[in-house]
């Protein structure tokens, strides 16, 4: 099919490098002579018809920025059939046929039926902290939430040590347990506790009880959001059962999480990956998600990319608990 007009949009959580991705986006679309919209506030925006033409100037600028200038939506009009059909017929009143969408796996979902119920051509760029998206190594935003994230524990780091405490810090990670895991091994954690994982509570205290034979000066638990085990308070309770006069702290570092410049590889992967989804997409690709694997640029379906999970180094684990005795 010969692509007529693009359009561009993010959705689902922000991401670090989303301005990145949507500028590459939109210079490689001018590049091949090609109208491009941007598409505000995810689906919402779809549904709503809120489309801009964009040039090259629209997007000056933004490379360093964190969020997303086009800003994003959770949308749940777009989870119904109307909301799809509302917005497949805005696509088309704008001649665009070729969407690309930058988000994560609720994103991929929407547009996966988009590209099956009204055969507009889609491709999803990975953009989401979570890294959690099957058929790339990196996410974009990844990196520079991880970074963010040591960067706040080792400040932790310097009161605990101070007071002689335990910290329970709580990261991002709904369903999974990528930045709490390297997270913890970058910041020597006791303890690293993942959605992905069943960690008991004799596990746990095992560890703890480790910590203070090995008379460590303070320690830190990292936990992701979606563990199994509980809050970083249940948690805390759990080890003041048994230790009641051990000094524990929780930190929960929320959306700070979320924010801030990219680092420079969240940077460079958006602009591979911006190029290469409007390249796709002029080359009759659709319905996939652009990404990286061993530094390769590879498309997997949509339906791969969410299902199928993305593989954790549980390894990884296993190295943090030897290098923090
Ligand atoms: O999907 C990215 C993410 O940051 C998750 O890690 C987190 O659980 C969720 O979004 C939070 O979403 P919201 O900003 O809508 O509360």
């Amino acid at each position: 099919m010969s692509i007529k007009n693009i359009a561009v949009l993010t959705s689902g959580g922000d991401a670090p490098g989303m301005n990145a991705a949507i500028r590459a986006v939109v210079r490689t679309a001018i590049f091949y002579k090609k109208k491009i919209y941007g598409v505000s506030r995810g689906y919402d925006g779809l549904i709503e018809n809120s489309f801009a033409e964009l040039d090259s100037k629209s997007v000056k600028g933004i490379l360093a920025q964190g969020g997303t200038v086009l800003k994003s939506a959770r949308s749940s009009l777009f989870k119904t059939k109307e909301g799809r059909e509302k917005a497949a017929k805005n696509l088309k009143s704008h001649g665009v046929n070729g969407l690309i969408v930058i988000g994560g796996d609720g994103t991929f979902t929407g547009a996966h039926l988009l590209h099956e119920e009204f055969r507009i051509p889609v491709i999803g760029i990975p953009g989401t902290i979570d890294n959690d998206l099957f058929g790339t190594d990196f996410t974009i935003g990844y990196d520079t939430a991880t970074n963010t994230v040591i960067n706040c524990i080792d400040k932790i780091r310097d009161t605990a040590n101070s007071h002689n405490r335990l910290f329970i810090v709580e990261v991002m990670g709904r369903d999974a347990g990528f930045i709490a895991l390297s997270a913890g091994v970058a910041t020597g954690a006791l303890e690293i506790i993942l959605p992905e994982m069943n960690t008991s509570i004799d596990e746990l205290l095992d560890s703890v009880q480790r910590g203070a034979e090995n008379k460590k000066i303070s320690n830190i638990i990292v936990v992701a959001e979606g563990n199994r085990l509980g809050t970083p308070f249940e948690i805390s309770s759990e080890i003041l059962s048994k230790y009641p006069n051990m000094d524990i702290k929780v930190t929960i570092l929320g959306h700070v999480q979320r924010g801030g410049s990219p680092t420079t590889l969240d940077r460079v992967n958006a602009s591979i990956m911006g190029v290469a989804a409007v390249e796709g997409i002029l080359n009759d690709k659709s319905d996939v998600m652009v990404g990286l694997l061993n530094n390769k640029l590879e498309y997997t379906f949509l339906q791969q990319a969410i299902y199928n999970k993305a593989p954790i180094d549980i390894e990884l684990r296993r190295i943090a608990k030897i290098l923090s005795t």
